[in-house]
């Protein structure tokens, strides 16, 4: 809850200046390639932006511009690092700045700066690396507004240890070009994200993305498998909240595209053809591996298949020919033909011939898939060798942007590859079986209608190219089969409408010290509240005390007060207004908006009130009669007053009582009004009630210390003292508080944040110090009521103090007015 930063009336447009610049999306302007062409130098050689192929070709040698798409000069692949200056959120509104630079980085990346830059949201600020003129060049800034970022989150992250593994990479200072240092490098991004009293932000995702793709610029390592399946697992294990938003910048499907890349290019180093049938030498150091990254590695390269399995993810390589394994299925309970894995599954190969109908019936199945005999025949004839397997226990890595969706899976998640005939039609159908969780887990969302397997595009779920084959319900099935003529990641998907609740994901965390400032706005109002309580107590339990015109205008102060603290800590939150407008529900946000207004104008009418009272008190009719029942008439005038600028704000424009896209976003946004509304419906009245106090208690100060040197007894001069004093206190701490406000408004420090803080919050309890604890009648009367025995000894002095005090009372607003 971010109550202060509201009602620091203000705060509610500082935050604003954090940029989404860095969001825009540039395609690839690709236009030059002609130009470029023409000046093709002679064998001046052209990569493949992309990982995926690494052997560069001769320029001038393409037939045609098609030929060039995906190809940049190899000595222009990446952007080179660029100094960038931005400032850094420090404290609550203090910024400074900060000499920063973009880190190198390869056509297509978003690159991150040097030191760690987030956003509120935990996404890093990043920079396209896109390619012109078959050149590396730097997205274009012009545009940006100053960056404000943070360096660090109130959370304890893993991002400045991630980043710091990154920067050493590109550096050079962290070599990746043997197997030993790539192993290094990996176990140590994976004990990183392994640290369990570590949150991982968005950012982290992204950088983690970024660093398998530096491993790609070298040689794939069969070494590295395990460290990247156990930050893959990591992450995907994450808060989907947190995926949701790396989303953003597409870091889950880059990790994922990423990782499955690397993992595809290696089964030649897990199962070559050349082990098959002979012994393994099974190194003693797997144990350690195991427990080390949580990944346990099985090699049965003798018979074509190594595994490296992990709770919620593994991966297999298969060689068919070896021993005419072409699949895996996987249990959550044993049997004597299934081996068991650590991770807690068990799981046996498939062969070539199995049987599909009975494979569906094995009890406990989780997930399996096969290529049958034919078809392997036919894929074997047009070249391929290897089948790759990966199993994700859930679709953590695979994340929908869209707010809306139509359907959501319900099983794992399999991915298949025959390395060679990647984005190919199959001449056949393979079949997969996926267990159905809706059927252990029904969802009373789901329904028929979509269900059925599909697979990842790296946007959505589709289905086009997948039969699914179902008995009568295929949300009761238990084991669903699906026949698949092409190759991905595939998952059962149920039908249904499903909505994230989209604004409410954009808010991660807030900064420390808006924590500070929650905590001390929380414990000060609920102080305050229950000096208000104590107040009405008081006034209830005594009616000698209820019934001083003092103690009415009290009551009606404390009315107000009450009122504007229950709606700012209980109502009129960020959290409830940011429901309100991801429903649409406006008019119920300017409605909030407005109370909240109108208590405020109310509690400055009657600090107008009372010095008003003063002024005649003191200065101009000593010793005249008031008007009768003139509490009666302040009251009307102060409760009617305010609803003036409120209804005048709300008709003339009701939009800015909806907080903005961006304060939403910060976790500032109340409804309460912004802009003009601001100005002249809340400023302009409180800074105009607020001068007219200052002044009027100048006047009534300088005037009564001149009369009262002069003529008037000392008893009489002390009460009048004791009363001024009385002003003035509640004049600081009504009008005080909101001069820190506007200062903080203004971003004049931190210091000023706590301050108003501390003052706005506390007004209730330190009126019930002042005027019950502190006020000698209402003490005793207390004292009387909770122990009368010890109240019976204190007769004597109190009635002697009684007397002394006459006509005193802590009747601030004046002694005739009983
Ligand atoms: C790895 O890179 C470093 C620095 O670029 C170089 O000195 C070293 O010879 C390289 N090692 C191998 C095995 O290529
Ligand atoms: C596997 O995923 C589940 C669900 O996200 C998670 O609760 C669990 O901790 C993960 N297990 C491991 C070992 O990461
Ligand atoms: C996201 O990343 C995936 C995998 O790298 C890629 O195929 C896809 O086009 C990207 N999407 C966007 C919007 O950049
Ligand atoms: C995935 O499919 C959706 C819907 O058909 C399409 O809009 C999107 O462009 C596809 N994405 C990719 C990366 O192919």
């Amino acid at each position: 809850m971010n109550f202060v930063l509201a009602v620091t009336l203000l705060a509610l447009t500082t935050t604003t200046r954090i940029t989404a610049a860095n969001f825009h999306d540039y395609g690839d302007s690709d236009e030059s390639i002609d130009e470029a062409l023409k000046n093709c130098p002679n064998k001046q050689l052209l990569c493949n932006v992309q990982w995926r192929n690494n052997t560069p070709v001769e320029c001038g040698l393409q037939q045609s511009i098609a030929d060039l798409t995906g190809l940049a000069y190899c000595d222009a692949l990446h952007c080179e690092p660029e100094a960038f200056r931005h400032d850094y959120l420090i404290r609550n509104h203090d910024q400074s700045p900060h000499a920063n630079s973009w880190k190198r980085a390869r056509i297509g990346e978003r690159s991150t700066l040097h030191d760690v830059c987030l956003l509120r949201n935990g996404l890093p600020v990043t920079r396209k690396c896109e390619m012109k003129s078959m050149r590396a060049q730097w997205e274009s800034i012009d545009d940006w507004q100053p960056v404000v970022c943070m360096r660090r989150f109130r959370e304890r992250s893993v991002s400045v240890e991630l980043n710091a593994l990154h920067d050493d990479i590109i550096d050079g200072r962290r070599l990746t070009n043997t197997t030993q240092e790539r192993r290094r490098t990996t176990a140590a991004m994976s004990g990183i994200l392994r640290q369990h009293n570590r949150a991982m932000l968005p950012a982290d995702v992204h950088v983690a993305g970024q660093v398998i793709g530096e491993l790609m610029e070298q040689k794939r390592d069969a070494a590295v498998g395990s460290d990247l399946i156990s930050v893959c697992r990591e992450i995907m294990s994450c808060d989907i909240q947190m995926l949701r938003i790396s989303s953003q910048l597409n870091a889950t499907n880059s990790l994922l595209s990423k990782f499955e890349d690397y993992m595809d290019a290696m089964p030649e180093q897990f199962v070559p053809s050349e082990s098959c049938g002979k012994a393994v030498i099974r190194p003693t150091s797997d144990a350690s591996d195991s427990t080390e990254n949580g990944v346990e590695i099985l090699n049965y390269a003798n018979i074509g298949v190594q595994a490296l399995m992990s709770s919620n993810l593994s991966v297999f390589y298969v060689n068919p020919s070896c021993d005419d394994i072409t699949g895996i299925a996987i249990y959550s309970s044993a049997s004597s033909d299934r081996k068991t894995s650590v991770s807690g599954f068990y799981y046996r190969f498939l062969y070539a011939n199995e049987n599909l109908e009975k494979l569906r019936r094995e009890s406990n199945l989780e997930t399996a898939t096969y290529v049958p005999e034919q078809l392997w025949r036919q894929l074997k004839e047009r070249g391929a060798t290897y089948l790759i397997l990966k199993v994700y226990a859930h679709d953590g890595l695979f994340v929908e942007t869209s707010q809306v969706r139509s359907r959501r899976p319900r099983s794992k998640v399999l991915s298949i590859t025959i390395p060679g005939f990647e984005g190919e039609y199959l001449p056949q159908a393979m079949p997969l079986l996926l267990l159905n969780e809706n059927h252990r887990q029904p969802d009373a969302l789901a329904i028929k209608t979509g269900s059925g397997c599909g697979y990842w595009n790296y946007t959505t779920w589709l289905s086009d190219g997948i039969t699914t084959s179902s008995g009568s319900d295929i949300l009761r099935d238990p084991v669903i089969v699906c026949q698949t003529r092409h190759l991905t990641q595939f998952s059962f998907l149920v039908g249904g409408s499903y909505r994230s609740n989209d604004l409410g994901e954009e808010i991660l965390v807030t900064p420390l010290n808006e924590r500070v400032l929650d905590i001390i706005s929380i414990v000060g109002c609920s102080l305050s509240l229950l000096g208000v309580l104590g107040i009405f107590v008081t006034a209830a339990v005594f009616k000698s005390w209820r019934s001083q015109a003092s103690t009415k205008v009290l009551l009606h102060l404390c009315l107000a007060m009450t009122l504007q603290m229950i709606l700012f800590v209980f109502i009129n939150t960020d959290d409830i207004s940011e429901q309100l407008i991801v429903h649409r529900d406006y008019s119920r946000c300017v409605l909030l908006g407005a109370s909240l207004q109108y208590t405020i104008l109310v509690l400055f009418t009657w600090m107008l009130i009372i010095a008003v009272l003063q002024f005649q008190r003191y200065v101009t009719v000593i010793g005249i009669e008031r008007p009768r029942r003139y509490i009666l008439k302040a009251a009307l005038v102060a409760w009617t007053l305010p609803l003036l600028p409120t209804l005048l704000t709300a008709c003339i424009d009701p939009a800015s009582y909806l907080p903005t896209a961006e304060q939403l976003e910060t976790d500032t946004g109340i409804c309460y009004p912004s802009g003009y509304g601001l100005t002249f419906g809340v400023v302009l009245p409180v800074t105009l009630i607020t001068v007219a106090n200052l002044v009027i208690f100048v006047y009534v100060f300088y005037s009564i210390s001149h009369s009262l040197s002069q003529s008037v007894q000392r008893a009489e001069r002390k009460l009048v003292n004791k009363q001024i004093r009385l002003s003035v206190l509640l004049f600081f701490l009504l009008g005080l508080s909101w001069i820190f406000g506007i200062f903080a408004f203004m971003q004049a420090g931190i210091v000023f944040s706590y301050l108003f803080c501390l003052t706005a919050t506390m007004q209730g309890f330190v009126l019930f110090v002042y005027f019950v604890l502190l006020d000698e009648a209402n003490r005793n009367a207390w004292r009387g009521l909770i122990c009368p025995t010890s109240m019976k000894m204190d007769v004597q002095k109190r009635t002697t103090e009684m007397q002394s005090m006459t006509t005193s009372s802590t009747n601030y607003s004046g002694r005739s007015g009983h």
